[in-house]
């Protein structure tokens, strides 16, 4: 069985995971930060310390600034819905998951101006479109690191010098690269980074979070959900400070408990370590699928600009086809079509038929991508 669906959700998780959830329900099993008894404590200190390894990991200075979310999806949702105001402009890409232009898109029914800033068909954005795009209404950047897509890289650091000439926000989607390449949000200029736990930070779906860096006046933000929150119970008007405002409601603390393991592997392991086996897989994959005869390649062709996800079609056969059959014939699972991201395929040119998409991680081998190179060219064969 070979599992190249990591752009989508990582598989397996690094060891430890499942056990520290396990430890959670059955040892600990009490609600964070609500009581002052040792359970409640222990429950409470895991919770934090989770705080405190995202912090390492992106760079961020104040684990209390984390605000945790069932994933990016809501923390996108959060700090889009949460600070934009009529009047308000935005600069996106053209490379965006729908989890960024879906509520970008909503928010333009609101009397916020949104310009999309076109990509080329590889998926690169220039800093100097961006630039070019930002006027003096401008409030917020809003990018993904890198395509779900096909993986390109956005040049985030170069955007973020440019959000800070300009005074304007910088607002970043690490879905496709926390845990998976070098972030650090005070060298990037990040203001706000959203991630989500269950991709490449090795933890369990249902965790994810924004980290609000310090230029973001958090009063200004309009919670999602109000709701207890442990603190200030005499009050019956939402806490504005941080991270209580978006945390109403009892946390995944099972989940937390999972991806805390999940992110302390990663920083054991390290960024670099974890960055150079997936570079090495990615090339391999891009120059075998480049030498099969009737196979398409998308995207940069250069792992060194992308993530170790690969996009590409088989000349003559529909996604879906060479999706069912990897599965099928030789348990090879990937996901294919449209990636939830149709701006995306318009700039790449795969809409509406969209692609098959490698999604390679950690775990994953040059034997496995050996496998699934044999099986392409067995498949591009017949057509
Ligand atoms: C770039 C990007 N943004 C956002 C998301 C949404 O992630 P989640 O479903 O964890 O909120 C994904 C998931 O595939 C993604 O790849």
């Amino acid at each position: 069985m070979i599992y190249f669906d990591n752009a989508a959700t990582s598989w397996p998780k690094p060891p430890g995971v499942a056990e520290a959830m396990v430890r959670f329900l059955e040892e600990v099993g009490a609600n964070p930060g609500r009581a002052a008894h040792r359970r409640a404590i222990e429950a409470g200190r895991i919770v934090y310390e989770a705080r405190e390894a995202i912090c390492e990991l992106f760079g961020a200075p104040d684990p209390l600034r984390v605000v945790w979310c069932k994933n990016v999806t809501e923390a996108l949702n959060l700090a889009l819905r949460g600070l934009l105001r009529p009047g308000d402009h935005v600069v996106t890409s053209s490379m965006e998951h729908n989890s960024m232009m879906r509520p970008l898109r909503a928010l333009e029914q609101d009397e916020i101006d949104l310009t999309v800033v076109n990509c080329s068909p590889q998926g690169m954005l220039d800093p100097a479109d961006v630039k070019a795009a930002i006027h003096p209404h401008t409030r917020l950047v809003a990018l993904n690191h890198a395509s779900n897509v096909v993986g390109t890289l956005l040049p985030v650091a170069a955007v973020g010098a440019i959000c800070r000439q300009h005074d304007v926000l910088l607002l970043v989607d690490t879905a496709q690269t926390g845990g998976a390449y070098p972030i650090d949000m005070q060298a990037d200029q990040i203001d706000l980074l959203g991630f989500t736990g269950h991709k490449s930070l090795g933890g369990p779906m249902g965790t994810g979070g924004l980290i609000v860096g310090e230029r973001v006046d958090e009063t200004q933000i309009e919670p999602l959900v109000r709701g207890g929150t442990g603190s200030r119970s005499e009050h019956e008007i939402q806490p504005d400070f941080l991270p209580d405002l978006g945390e109403s409601g009892t946390p995944n603390a099972v989940g937390l408990a999972g991806l805390l393991v999940g992110v302390r592997w990663v920083l054991a392991r390290g960024i670099d370590t974890i960055r150079a086996h997936e570079v090495a897989l990615a090339q391999r994959l891009i120059e075998g699928l480049r030498s099969i005869p009737g196979v398409t390649v998308h995207g940069t062709l250069d792992a060194e600009l992308q993530t170790a996800t690969v996009s590409f079609n088989v000349i003559g056969m529909a996604s879906s086809e060479v999706g069912l059959r990897l599965d099928d014939e030789y348990a090879i699972m990937c996901r294919v079509g449209l990636h939830c991201a149709p701006a995306a395929h318009k700039t790449m040119g795969t809409f509406p038929h969209g692609s098959v998409r490698f999604g390679l991680g950690s775990f994953n081998t040059i034997d496995e991508v050996d496998a699934a190179l044999a099986a392409i060219a067995t498949l591009a064969q017949e057509t």
